[in-house]
Protein backbone atom coordinates (compact mmCIF):
# COMPACT_ATOMS: atom_id res chain seq x y z
CA UNK A 1 0.00 0.00 0.00
CA UNK A 2 1.39 3.53 -1.14
CA UNK A 3 1.55 6.40 1.51
CA UNK A 4 -1.64 7.89 0.21
CA UNK A 5 -3.99 5.03 1.50
CA UNK A 6 -5.97 2.40 0.24
CA UNK A 7 -8.71 3.44 -2.69
CA UNK A 8 -11.47 2.08 -0.54
CA UNK A 9 -10.62 4.54 2.36
CA UNK A 10 -10.07 7.13 0.19
CA UNK A 11 -13.71 6.74 -1.49
CA UNK A 12 -14.84 6.12 1.21
CA UNK A 13 -15.87 9.97 2.84
CA UNK A 14 -14.30 11.32 -0.37
CA UNK A 15 -15.21 15.52 -0.79
CA UNK A 16 -13.32 18.20 -2.84
CA UNK A 17 -12.99 20.47 0.31
CA UNK A 18 -10.40 18.53 1.16
CA UNK A 19 -8.21 19.54 -1.65
CA UNK A 20 -9.33 23.38 -0.69
CA UNK A 21 -8.01 22.72 2.80
CA UNK A 22 -4.67 21.98 1.60
CA UNK A 23 -4.76 24.39 -0.56
CA UNK A 24 -5.75 27.24 2.20
CA UNK A 25 -8.87 27.96 -0.16
CA UNK A 26 -12.51 28.82 1.13
CA UNK A 27 -15.59 29.54 -1.18
CA UNK A 28 -16.02 33.25 -2.71
CA UNK A 29 -11.76 33.79 -2.22
CA UNK A 30 -9.42 34.72 -4.78
CA UNK A 31 -8.43 31.78 -6.31
CA UNK A 32 -5.33 32.38 -9.55
CA UNK A 33 -3.65 29.47 -10.93
CA UNK A 34 -0.34 31.33 -11.65
CA UNK A 35 0.10 32.57 -7.91
CA UNK A 36 -0.57 28.94 -6.42
CA UNK A 37 2.05 27.68 -9.02
CA UNK A 38 4.71 30.03 -8.00
CA UNK A 39 3.97 32.95 -5.18
CA UNK A 40 1.93 30.71 -2.96
CA UNK A 41 4.96 27.94 -3.19
CA UNK A 42 7.66 30.85 -1.93
CA UNK A 43 5.28 31.56 0.83
CA UNK A 44 5.83 28.04 1.79
CA UNK A 45 9.39 28.39 2.18
CA UNK A 46 10.57 27.02 -1.10
CA UNK A 47 11.40 30.21 -3.30
CA UNK A 48 14.48 28.26 -3.76
CA UNK A 49 13.71 25.52 -4.86
CA UNK A 50 14.30 24.05 -8.63
CA UNK A 51 10.65 24.30 -10.01
CA UNK A 52 12.26 23.79 -13.88
CA UNK A 53 15.02 21.83 -15.29
CA UNK A 54 15.26 22.38 -18.85
CA UNK A 55 17.25 20.86 -21.68
CA UNK A 56 17.27 21.42 -24.91
CA UNK A 57 18.17 19.49 -28.37
CA UNK A 58 21.68 20.28 -27.77
CA UNK A 59 21.78 19.01 -23.70
CA UNK A 60 22.30 22.64 -23.09
CA UNK A 61 20.63 23.04 -19.35
CA UNK A 62 18.81 25.47 -17.69
CA UNK A 63 17.11 25.81 -14.08
CA UNK A 64 14.98 28.13 -12.93
CA UNK A 65 13.52 28.05 -8.91
CA UNK A 66 10.28 28.70 -7.60
CA UNK A 67 11.20 32.39 -7.02
CA UNK A 68 12.63 32.87 -10.69
CA UNK A 69 9.17 31.76 -11.68
CA UNK A 70 7.17 34.21 -9.58
CA UNK A 71 9.69 37.00 -10.67
CA UNK A 72 9.57 36.44 -14.39
CA UNK A 73 6.26 35.39 -14.51
CA UNK A 74 5.37 38.75 -13.26
CA UNK A 75 7.88 40.60 -15.69
CA UNK A 76 5.88 38.54 -18.30
CA UNK A 77 2.45 39.62 -16.85
CA UNK A 78 3.85 43.48 -16.15
CA UNK A 79 4.67 43.02 -19.75
CA UNK A 80 1.39 42.06 -21.20
CA UNK A 81 -0.34 44.46 -19.12
CA UNK A 82 1.51 47.69 -20.09
CA UNK A 83 0.84 46.67 -23.66
CA UNK A 84 -2.56 47.16 -23.29
CA UNK A 85 -3.73 43.46 -22.96
CA UNK A 86 -6.62 43.48 -21.06
CA UNK A 87 -8.43 40.75 -18.49
CA UNK A 88 -10.14 38.04 -20.13
CA UNK A 89 -8.92 38.74 -23.60
CA UNK A 90 -6.70 35.89 -25.35
CA UNK A 91 -3.38 35.12 -25.24
CA UNK A 92 -1.89 32.49 -27.15
CA UNK A 93 1.36 30.67 -26.58
CA UNK A 94 2.73 28.81 -30.05
CA UNK A 95 6.27 27.90 -29.10
CA UNK A 96 8.62 25.02 -28.59
CA UNK A 97 8.97 23.51 -25.13
CA UNK A 98 11.32 26.09 -24.13
CA UNK A 99 10.97 27.91 -20.52
CA UNK A 100 9.23 31.10 -21.90
CA UNK A 101 6.05 28.80 -22.94
CA UNK A 102 6.05 27.24 -19.16
CA UNK A 103 6.66 30.63 -17.44
CA UNK A 104 4.69 32.69 -19.69
CA UNK A 105 1.28 30.58 -19.19
CA UNK A 106 1.23 31.27 -15.23
CA UNK A 107 2.08 35.46 -16.69
CA UNK A 108 -0.90 34.90 -18.59
CA UNK A 109 -3.09 33.84 -15.37
CA UNK A 110 -1.15 36.08 -13.44
CA UNK A 111 -2.61 39.54 -15.23
CA UNK A 112 -6.10 37.56 -15.85
CA UNK A 113 -5.98 37.09 -19.66
CA UNK A 114 -7.21 33.59 -20.95
CA UNK A 115 -4.56 31.36 -22.00
CA UNK A 116 -4.61 29.53 -24.97
CA UNK A 117 -1.66 27.31 -25.76
CA UNK A 118 -1.17 25.81 -29.76
CA UNK A 119 0.66 22.54 -30.75
CA UNK A 120 4.05 24.65 -32.25
CA UNK A 121 3.61 22.14 -35.13
CA UNK A 122 0.29 23.58 -36.25
CA UNK A 123 0.62 25.39 -39.39
CA UNK A 124 -1.29 28.52 -40.91
CA UNK A 125 -4.89 26.56 -41.08
CA UNK A 126 -4.84 25.00 -38.16
CA UNK A 127 -3.72 27.79 -36.04
CA UNK A 128 -6.17 30.36 -37.93
CA UNK A 129 -9.24 28.28 -37.13
CA UNK A 130 -8.17 28.00 -33.24
CA UNK A 131 -7.04 31.99 -33.22
CA UNK A 132 -10.06 32.87 -35.19
CA UNK A 133 -12.54 31.27 -33.08
CA UNK A 134 -11.19 32.21 -29.79
CA UNK A 135 -10.62 36.04 -31.63
CA UNK A 136 -7.21 35.69 -29.53
CA UNK A 137 -5.66 39.33 -28.75
CA UNK A 138 -2.17 38.57 -28.23
CA UNK A 139 0.07 35.73 -29.94
CA UNK A 140 3.50 34.80 -27.52
CA UNK A 141 6.28 32.79 -29.84
CA UNK A 142 9.36 32.39 -31.45
CA UNK A 143 10.70 33.95 -34.23
CA UNK A 144 10.94 30.84 -36.77
CA UNK A 145 7.27 30.71 -36.26
CA UNK A 146 7.01 34.18 -38.08
CA UNK A 147 6.51 33.08 -41.49
CA UNK A 148 3.02 30.86 -40.86
CA UNK A 149 1.64 33.46 -38.67
CA UNK A 150 2.47 36.52 -41.38
CA UNK A 151 0.62 34.00 -43.69
CA UNK A 152 -3.08 34.42 -41.57
CA UNK A 153 -2.42 37.34 -39.26
CA UNK A 154 -4.41 39.91 -41.58
CA UNK A 155 -7.98 37.85 -41.66
CA UNK A 156 -7.38 38.23 -37.98
CA UNK A 157 -8.49 41.23 -36.60
CA UNK A 158 -8.82 40.73 -33.40
CA UNK A 159 -5.04 39.87 -33.08
CA UNK A 160 -3.20 42.92 -31.97
CA UNK A 161 0.31 41.87 -30.63
CA UNK A 162 2.57 39.60 -31.94
CA UNK A 163 4.95 39.02 -29.33
CA UNK A 164 8.17 37.30 -30.23
CA UNK A 165 10.55 36.08 -27.40
CA UNK A 166 13.49 35.21 -29.64
CA UNK A 167 13.73 38.80 -31.66
CA UNK A 168 17.30 39.35 -31.65
CA UNK A 169 17.79 41.84 -34.30
CA UNK A 170 15.47 40.24 -36.29
CA UNK A 171 13.30 42.69 -38.61
CA UNK A 172 9.86 42.92 -37.33
CA UNK A 173 6.68 44.27 -39.19
CA UNK A 174 3.87 46.25 -37.69
CA UNK A 175 2.32 44.90 -34.47
CA UNK A 176 4.97 42.69 -34.08
CA UNK A 177 6.90 43.23 -30.93
CA UNK A 178 10.20 41.71 -28.71
CA UNK A 179 9.98 40.05 -25.65
CA UNK A 180 13.69 39.46 -24.38
CA UNK A 181 12.07 36.92 -21.05
CA UNK A 182 15.53 37.06 -19.06
CA UNK A 183 16.54 40.31 -20.71
CA UNK A 184 14.12 43.16 -19.31
CA UNK A 185 13.72 44.17 -15.96
CA UNK A 186 12.94 41.76 -13.30
CA UNK A 187 9.46 42.88 -11.55
CA UNK A 188 9.82 41.79 -8.26
CA UNK A 189 5.84 42.36 -7.45
CA UNK A 190 3.14 42.16 -9.25
CA UNK A 191 -0.33 43.08 -8.50
CA UNK A 192 -1.95 39.26 -9.39
CA UNK A 193 -5.57 39.58 -10.76
CA UNK A 194 -8.14 38.63 -8.32
CA UNK A 195 -9.35 36.06 -10.81
CA UNK A 196 -12.02 33.87 -8.34
CA UNK A 197 -13.42 30.19 -8.93
CA UNK A 198 -15.46 30.86 -11.67
CA UNK A 199 -13.37 33.21 -13.81
CA UNK A 200 -12.09 31.76 -16.99
CA UNK A 201 -8.34 30.49 -17.23
CA UNK A 202 -7.30 28.33 -19.89
CA UNK A 203 -8.64 27.87 -23.42
CA UNK A 204 -7.50 24.43 -24.83
CA UNK A 205 -8.79 23.55 -28.89
CA UNK A 206 -10.05 19.86 -29.08
CA UNK A 207 -11.17 17.93 -31.89
CA UNK A 208 -14.98 16.49 -32.25
CA UNK A 209 -16.42 14.52 -35.26
CA UNK A 210 -18.62 17.26 -36.21
CA UNK A 211 -17.32 20.80 -37.57
CA UNK A 212 -14.13 22.99 -36.70
CA UNK A 213 -11.80 22.14 -33.31
CA UNK A 214 -14.00 23.36 -30.06
CA UNK A 215 -12.49 25.36 -27.73
CA UNK A 216 -12.64 23.77 -23.95
CA UNK A 217 -12.86 26.43 -21.39
CA UNK A 218 -11.20 25.76 -18.27
CA UNK A 219 -11.70 28.25 -15.14
CA UNK A 220 -9.24 29.02 -12.71
CA UNK A 221 -11.31 26.67 -9.81
CA UNK A 222 -10.04 23.57 -11.68
CA UNK A 223 -6.77 24.00 -9.42
CA UNK A 224 -8.74 21.82 -6.56
CA UNK A 225 -8.64 19.09 -8.89
CA UNK A 226 -5.75 19.08 -10.39
CA UNK A 227 -3.84 19.83 -7.30
CA UNK A 228 -5.28 16.50 -5.18
CA UNK A 229 -5.06 14.27 -8.83
CA UNK A 230 -1.02 15.10 -9.20
CA UNK A 231 -0.82 14.07 -5.85
CA UNK A 232 -2.84 11.36 -5.42
CA UNK A 233 -2.96 9.52 -8.42
CA UNK A 234 0.61 10.75 -10.43
CA UNK A 235 2.02 10.02 -6.41
CA UNK A 236 3.76 13.55 -6.46
CA UNK A 237 5.35 13.77 -3.56
CA UNK A 238 8.24 16.50 -2.04
CA UNK A 239 11.65 14.90 -3.42
CA UNK A 240 10.22 13.95 -7.10
CA UNK A 241 12.15 14.99 -10.32
CA UNK A 242 9.29 14.67 -12.03
CA UNK A 243 8.63 14.63 -15.94
CA UNK A 244 5.52 14.86 -17.72
CA UNK A 245 6.20 13.92 -22.14
CA UNK A 246 3.66 15.81 -22.86
CA UNK A 247 3.84 19.12 -24.77
CA UNK A 248 1.71 22.30 -22.99
CA UNK A 249 -0.12 22.21 -26.43
CA UNK A 250 -2.24 19.58 -25.62
CA UNK A 251 -4.35 19.36 -22.18
CA UNK A 252 -1.76 17.12 -20.46
CA UNK A 253 1.27 19.38 -20.95
CA UNK A 254 -0.93 22.03 -19.07
CA UNK A 255 -2.68 20.21 -16.40
CA UNK A 256 -0.25 17.61 -15.13
CA UNK A 257 2.75 19.47 -17.50
CA UNK A 258 2.71 22.95 -15.59
CA UNK A 259 -0.48 23.18 -13.00
CA UNK A 260 -0.31 19.48 -11.23
CA UNK A 261 3.26 19.77 -10.74
CA UNK A 262 4.29 23.71 -9.77
CA UNK A 263 0.96 23.78 -7.34
CA UNK A 264 2.11 20.73 -5.37
CA UNK A 265 5.71 23.06 -5.29
CA UNK A 266 7.47 19.75 -7.18
CA UNK A 267 10.55 20.29 -9.15
CA UNK A 268 10.12 19.34 -13.10
CA UNK A 269 12.64 18.70 -15.70
CA UNK A 270 11.48 19.44 -19.40
CA UNK A 271 12.85 17.79 -22.46
CA UNK A 272 12.46 20.18 -25.79
CA UNK A 273 13.74 17.30 -28.09
CA UNK A 274 11.52 14.91 -30.12
CA UNK A 275 11.39 11.00 -29.45
CA UNK A 276 15.14 8.75 -28.91
CA UNK A 277 14.99 6.07 -26.66
CA UNK A 278 18.63 6.30 -25.70
CA UNK A 279 18.43 9.91 -24.94
CA UNK A 280 15.39 9.41 -22.60
CA UNK A 281 17.09 7.42 -20.62
CA UNK A 282 19.96 9.19 -20.36
CA UNK A 283 17.69 12.53 -19.82
CA UNK A 284 16.13 10.14 -16.96
CA UNK A 285 19.53 9.26 -15.61
CA UNK A 286 20.98 12.31 -15.34
CA UNK A 287 18.48 14.40 -13.89
CA UNK A 288 17.61 11.28 -11.92
CA UNK A 289 13.71 11.63 -12.45
CA UNK A 290 11.76 10.09 -10.05
CA UNK A 291 7.80 10.16 -11.49
CA UNK A 292 7.58 10.05 -15.02
CA UNK A 293 4.39 10.46 -17.06
CA UNK A 294 4.48 9.45 -20.25
CA UNK A 295 1.82 7.96 -23.10
CA UNK A 296 1.49 4.49 -25.00
CA UNK A 297 2.98 5.47 -28.23
CA UNK A 298 6.40 6.46 -26.19
CA UNK A 299 5.88 3.32 -24.47
CA UNK A 300 5.52 1.18 -27.45
CA UNK A 301 7.97 3.02 -29.05
CA UNK A 302 10.31 2.28 -26.24
CA UNK A 303 9.51 -1.37 -26.25
CA UNK A 304 10.46 -1.57 -29.83
CA UNK A 305 14.44 -1.08 -29.32
CA UNK A 306 14.12 -3.91 -26.42
CA UNK A 307 15.56 -4.01 -22.41
CA UNK A 308 19.04 -4.46 -23.37
CA UNK A 309 18.72 -0.49 -23.83
CA UNK A 310 17.29 -0.21 -20.62
CA UNK A 311 20.52 -2.02 -18.80
CA UNK A 312 22.84 0.60 -20.10
CA UNK A 313 21.84 3.17 -17.74
CA UNK A 314 20.91 3.22 -14.41
CA UNK A 315 16.97 3.75 -13.88
CA UNK A 316 16.89 3.17 -10.58
CA UNK A 317 16.00 6.24 -9.54
CA UNK A 318 12.42 5.57 -10.87
CA UNK A 319 9.52 5.32 -8.79
CA UNK A 320 6.59 5.87 -10.23
CA UNK A 321 5.15 5.56 -13.61
CA UNK A 322 2.17 6.65 -14.96
CA UNK A 323 0.27 6.54 -18.41
CA UNK A 324 -2.33 8.46 -20.73
CA UNK A 325 -3.79 9.41 -24.00
CA UNK A 326 -4.86 5.97 -25.29
CA UNK A 327 -5.49 2.51 -24.51
CA UNK A 328 -2.09 0.86 -23.11
CA UNK A 329 -2.24 -2.55 -23.91
CA UNK A 330 -1.33 -5.23 -21.14
CA UNK A 331 1.85 -6.02 -22.93
CA UNK A 332 3.12 -2.69 -22.41
CA UNK A 333 2.60 -2.93 -18.28
CA UNK A 334 4.23 -6.32 -18.12
CA UNK A 335 7.34 -5.05 -20.54
CA UNK A 336 7.63 -2.03 -18.21
CA UNK A 337 7.60 -4.31 -15.06
CA UNK A 338 10.23 -6.37 -17.22
CA UNK A 339 12.00 -2.99 -18.35
CA UNK A 340 12.05 -0.87 -15.19
CA UNK A 341 11.25 -3.26 -12.44
CA UNK A 342 7.69 -1.27 -11.76
CA UNK A 343 4.42 -1.18 -14.21
CA UNK A 344 2.85 2.02 -16.10
CA UNK A 345 -0.32 3.02 -14.75
CA UNK A 346 -2.87 3.62 -16.51
CA UNK A 347 -4.71 7.02 -16.06
CA UNK A 348 -7.72 7.87 -18.26
CA UNK A 349 -9.14 11.40 -18.74
CA UNK A 350 -9.56 14.14 -21.55
CA UNK A 351 -9.21 18.11 -22.43
CA UNK A 352 -12.99 18.53 -21.13
CA UNK A 353 -12.85 16.85 -17.89
CA UNK A 354 -9.08 19.06 -17.28
CA UNK A 355 -8.41 16.45 -14.56
CA UNK A 356 -7.95 12.22 -14.35
CA UNK A 357 -11.04 10.43 -13.58
CA UNK A 358 -10.44 7.05 -14.10
CA UNK A 359 -7.23 5.21 -13.54
CA UNK A 360 -4.84 3.12 -11.08
CA UNK A 361 -4.12 4.40 -8.56
CA UNK A 362 -0.79 4.01 -6.88
CA UNK A 363 -1.53 0.84 -3.62
CA UNK A 364 -4.44 -0.50 -5.92
CA UNK A 365 -3.64 -3.35 -7.57
CA UNK A 366 -2.56 -2.79 -11.27
CA UNK A 367 -4.85 -5.01 -13.72
CA UNK A 368 -2.90 -5.03 -17.11
CA UNK A 369 -5.05 -3.60 -20.06
CA UNK A 370 -7.48 -1.61 -18.12
CA UNK A 371 -7.88 2.05 -17.03
CA UNK A 372 -8.55 1.59 -13.11
CA UNK A 373 -11.15 2.87 -10.75
CA UNK A 374 -12.42 6.13 -10.77
CA UNK A 375 -11.11 8.99 -8.77
CA UNK A 376 -12.62 9.36 -5.73
CA UNK A 377 -15.27 12.65 -6.05
CA UNK A 378 -15.83 11.13 -9.54
CA UNK A 379 -18.76 9.36 -10.33
CA UNK A 380 -18.15 7.35 -13.70
CA UNK A 381 -20.85 4.60 -15.42
CA UNK A 382 -20.68 3.24 -18.70
CA UNK A 383 -24.54 4.10 -19.80
CA UNK A 384 -26.68 1.91 -22.78
CA UNK A 385 -26.22 3.27 -26.23
CA UNK A 386 -29.68 3.69 -26.88
CA UNK A 387 -31.52 4.71 -23.47
CA UNK A 388 -28.33 6.31 -21.89
CA UNK A 389 -29.88 4.72 -18.57
CA UNK A 390 -26.47 3.54 -16.08
CA UNK A 391 -26.01 -0.38 -17.28
CA UNK A 392 -26.00 -2.84 -14.23
CA UNK A 393 -24.38 -6.06 -16.00
CA UNK A 394 -20.90 -6.45 -15.56
CA UNK A 395 -18.56 -6.41 -18.40
CA UNK A 396 -21.69 -5.05 -20.78
CA UNK A 397 -19.68 -2.14 -23.18
CA UNK A 398 -21.79 1.11 -22.86
CA UNK A 399 -20.67 4.79 -23.08
CA UNK A 400 -18.01 6.20 -20.27
CA UNK A 401 -20.33 8.68 -18.20
CA UNK A 402 -19.46 11.50 -15.64
CA UNK A 403 -21.58 12.57 -13.13
CA UNK A 404 -20.87 16.36 -13.72
CA UNK A 405 -20.06 18.62 -10.96
CA UNK A 406 -16.35 18.27 -10.25
CA UNK A 407 -13.71 21.34 -9.89
CA UNK A 408 -11.95 21.01 -13.36
CA UNK A 409 -14.78 20.06 -15.89
CA UNK A 410 -15.09 22.80 -18.61
CA UNK A 411 -17.47 25.27 -18.31
CA UNK A 412 -18.57 25.77 -21.87
CA UNK A 413 -17.25 25.68 -25.90
CA UNK A 414 -16.07 28.89 -26.64
CA UNK A 415 -19.01 29.93 -28.67
CA UNK A 416 -20.48 26.92 -29.27
CA UNK A 417 -23.55 26.36 -26.70
CA UNK A 418 -25.06 23.63 -29.11
CA UNK A 419 -21.93 21.26 -29.02
CA UNK A 420 -21.80 21.93 -25.52
CA UNK A 421 -25.42 21.06 -24.99
CA UNK A 422 -24.94 17.88 -26.78
CA UNK A 423 -22.52 16.30 -24.59
CA UNK A 424 -24.59 15.40 -21.94
CA UNK A 425 -28.01 13.08 -21.76
CA UNK A 426 -30.21 12.03 -18.89
CA UNK A 427 -27.93 14.64 -16.59
CA UNK A 428 -24.57 12.52 -17.34
CA UNK A 429 -21.79 14.00 -19.14
CA UNK A 430 -21.05 12.15 -22.30
CA UNK A 431 -16.87 11.26 -22.95
CA UNK A 432 -17.54 9.96 -26.15
CA UNK A 433 -15.72 6.52 -25.29
CA UNK A 434 -17.14 3.15 -24.65
CA UNK A 435 -15.90 0.54 -22.13
CA UNK A 436 -16.79 -2.17 -19.92
CA UNK A 437 -16.81 -2.85 -15.70
CA UNK A 438 -15.36 -5.38 -14.05
CA UNK A 439 -17.05 -6.63 -10.76
CA UNK A 440 -14.48 -5.35 -9.34
CA UNK A 441 -14.83 -1.72 -10.87
CA UNK A 442 -12.07 -1.49 -13.31
CA UNK A 443 -13.11 0.00 -16.41
CA UNK A 444 -11.84 -1.49 -19.73
CA UNK A 445 -11.80 0.73 -22.53
CA UNK A 446 -13.26 -0.04 -25.78
CA UNK A 447 -12.81 2.76 -28.05
CA UNK A 448 -14.46 5.33 -29.33
CA UNK A 449 -18.01 6.42 -30.29
CA UNK A 450 -17.13 8.46 -32.89
CA UNK A 451 -15.15 9.43 -35.83
CA UNK A 452 -11.84 11.38 -34.02
CA UNK A 453 -8.49 9.84 -34.61
CA UNK A 454 -6.40 9.26 -32.00
CA UNK A 455 -2.87 9.10 -32.99
CA UNK A 456 0.05 8.58 -31.27
CA UNK A 457 -2.19 10.21 -28.12
CA UNK A 458 -3.21 13.29 -30.41
CA UNK A 459 -7.15 14.15 -31.61
CA UNK A 460 -6.97 14.71 -35.07
CA UNK A 461 -10.65 15.93 -36.51
CA UNK A 462 -12.18 14.35 -39.36
CA UNK A 463 -14.53 17.20 -40.49
CA UNK A 464 -10.70 19.63 -40.55
CA UNK A 465 -8.89 17.20 -42.55
CA UNK A 466 -11.38 16.98 -44.93
CA UNK A 467 -12.22 20.84 -44.95
CA UNK A 468 -8.22 21.40 -46.05
CA UNK A 469 -8.81 18.78 -48.58
CA UNK A 470 -11.42 20.18 -50.44
CA UNK A 471 -9.44 23.28 -50.91
CA UNK A 472 -7.56 21.25 -53.18
CA UNK A 473 -8.00 21.72 -56.99
CA UNK A 474 -8.19 17.82 -57.44
CA UNK A 475 -10.48 16.59 -54.53
CA UNK A 476 -14.09 16.60 -55.15
CA UNK A 477 -15.03 14.61 -52.17
CA UNK A 478 -12.69 12.89 -49.37
CA UNK A 479 -13.42 11.12 -46.08
CA UNK A 480 -10.69 11.02 -43.40
CA UNK A 481 -10.75 8.08 -40.90
CA UNK A 482 -8.38 6.13 -38.88
CA UNK A 483 -6.12 3.31 -40.00
CA UNK A 484 -4.55 0.79 -37.43
CA UNK A 485 -0.93 1.60 -36.95
CA UNK A 486 1.58 -0.23 -35.23
CA UNK A 487 3.51 2.32 -33.03
CA UNK A 488 0.32 5.35 -33.57
CA UNK A 489 -2.27 3.10 -32.54
CA UNK A 490 -4.09 5.17 -35.07
CA UNK A 491 -3.03 7.01 -38.20
CA UNK A 492 -4.75 9.14 -40.94
CA UNK A 493 -6.35 7.56 -43.93
CA UNK A 494 -7.56 9.68 -46.57
CA UNK A 495 -10.74 8.54 -49.23
CA UNK A 496 -10.57 10.98 -52.36
CA UNK A 497 -12.96 11.33 -55.02
CA UNK A 498 -11.01 13.57 -57.93
CA UNK A 499 -12.22 15.52 -60.21
CA UNK A 500 -13.28 14.92 -63.78
CA UNK A 501 -9.88 15.23 -65.91
CA UNK A 502 -7.17 14.51 -62.66
CA UNK A 503 -5.45 10.80 -62.96
CA UNK A 504 -5.02 8.90 -60.20
CA UNK A 505 -1.32 8.38 -59.56
CA UNK A 506 1.31 8.46 -56.91
CA UNK A 507 2.46 11.95 -57.71
CA UNK A 508 -0.70 13.60 -56.78
CA UNK A 509 -0.78 11.19 -54.11
CA UNK A 510 2.04 13.03 -52.61
CA UNK A 511 1.03 16.43 -53.31
CA UNK A 512 -2.37 16.04 -51.21
CA UNK A 513 -0.28 14.76 -48.58
CA UNK A 514 2.17 17.19 -47.99
CA UNK A 515 -0.78 19.82 -48.96
CA UNK A 516 -2.54 18.76 -45.69
CA UNK A 517 0.56 18.46 -44.19
CA UNK A 518 1.51 21.95 -44.71
CA UNK A 519 -1.73 23.58 -44.02
CA UNK A 520 -2.72 22.10 -40.73
CA UNK A 521 0.16 19.72 -38.92
CA UNK A 522 2.03 16.76 -40.18
CA UNK A 523 -0.45 14.89 -37.67
CA UNK A 524 -2.90 15.84 -39.70
CA UNK A 525 -1.65 14.72 -43.01
CA UNK A 526 -2.96 11.31 -44.16
CA UNK A 527 -0.26 8.32 -43.93
CA UNK A 528 -2.52 6.57 -46.80
CA UNK A 529 -4.29 8.25 -49.77
CA UNK A 530 -7.34 5.71 -51.43
CA UNK A 531 -8.55 7.26 -54.73
CA UNK A 532 -11.88 6.49 -55.20
CA UNK A 533 -14.44 6.62 -57.67
CA UNK A 534 -17.05 7.55 -54.96
CA UNK A 535 -17.62 7.42 -51.00
CA UNK A 536 -20.24 5.53 -49.15
CA UNK A 537 -23.04 7.80 -48.30
CA UNK A 538 -26.27 7.99 -46.29
CA UNK A 539 -29.78 8.77 -48.40
CA UNK A 540 -29.22 12.42 -46.99
CA UNK A 541 -25.76 12.63 -48.59
CA UNK A 542 -23.71 12.72 -45.67
CA UNK A 543 -20.54 10.53 -45.85
CA UNK A 544 -20.50 7.35 -43.76
CA UNK A 545 -16.68 7.28 -42.49
CA UNK A 546 -17.57 4.57 -40.16
CA UNK A 547 -18.11 1.90 -42.82
CA UNK A 548 -14.45 3.16 -44.13
CA UNK A 549 -13.24 2.77 -40.27
CA UNK A 550 -14.96 -0.21 -40.24
CA UNK A 551 -13.02 -1.60 -42.97
CA UNK A 552 -9.52 -0.50 -42.06
CA UNK A 553 -9.96 -2.52 -38.99
CA UNK A 554 -11.28 -5.45 -40.43
CA UNK A 555 -14.59 -4.99 -38.12
CA UNK A 556 -17.85 -5.94 -39.57
CA UNK A 557 -19.28 -3.12 -40.80
CA UNK A 558 -22.82 -3.72 -38.59
CA UNK A 559 -25.91 -2.27 -39.42
CA UNK A 560 -25.78 0.68 -41.65
CA UNK A 561 -29.54 0.63 -42.32
CA UNK A 562 -30.38 3.39 -39.62
CA UNK A 563 -26.86 5.25 -41.43
CA UNK A 564 -28.49 5.20 -44.89
CA UNK A 565 -32.17 6.14 -43.96
CA UNK A 566 -30.14 9.41 -41.98
C1 LIG B 1 -8.46 8.89 -25.25
C2 LIG B 1 -6.04 13.65 -23.24
C3 LIG B 1 -7.76 4.89 -23.60
C4 LIG B 1 -9.97 8.82 -25.11
C5 LIG B 1 -5.87 13.61 -21.71
C6 LIG B 1 -10.31 10.22 -24.63
C7 LIG B 1 -7.65 7.19 -23.62
C8 LIG B 1 -9.34 11.04 -25.43
C9 LIG B 1 -6.95 7.20 -22.40
C10 LIG B 1 -9.06 12.36 -24.79
C11 LIG B 1 -6.65 5.95 -21.78
C12 LIG B 1 -7.26 9.24 -23.05
N1 LIG B 1 -7.07 4.83 -22.42
N2 LIG B 1 -8.04 6.04 -24.22
N3 LIG B 1 -5.98 5.86 -20.65
N4 LIG B 1 -6.72 8.49 -22.06
N5 LIG B 1 -7.80 8.46 -24.01
O1 LIG B 1 -8.90 15.34 -24.98
O2 LIG B 1 -10.57 8.55 -26.36
O3 LIG B 1 -6.57 14.96 -25.92
O4 LIG B 1 -11.65 10.60 -24.88
O5 LIG B 1 -7.16 14.41 -23.56
O6 LIG B 1 -8.15 10.24 -25.52
O7 LIG B 1 -8.05 13.05 -25.48
P1 LIG B 1 -7.67 14.52 -25.05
Amino acid sequence: MSHIGSYENRIKDFNWSLSEQELGYKAGDKINIGWYCSDRICKLGKAGKKALIWEDFQGNVKEYTYDDIRVLSNTIADYLQKRGIQTGQRVCLFMDRIPELYIGFIGVLKMGGIVQPLFSAFREESLFTRLNNAETTAIITQKKLLPTIRKIRDQLPALQHIIVVDAGDAPLKEREVPMNMEGMPRVEQFDVFSSTAETPSVLHYTSGTTGQPKGAQHVHYSLISQYLTSKWVLDLQDNDIYWCNADPGWVTGTSYGIIGPWSNGITQAVLDSGFNADRWYSFIEKHRITNWYSAPTAIRLLMKEGTELVRKHDLSCLRHLSSVGEPLNAEAVIWSQEAFGKPFHDTYWQTETGCIVVSNYPGMPVKPGSMGKPFPGITATVLDMKTYEPINDVGKVGLIALRPGWPSMIRCYWNNPEGYKNKFKNGWYLTGDRSSIDKEGYFWFVGRDDDVINTGGHLVGPFEIESALLEHPAVAESAAVAKPDKVNMEVVKAFVALKPGYDVNEDLELEIMNFIRKRLSPLAMPQEIEFVKSLPKTRSGKIMRRVLRAQEFGEPIGDISTLEND
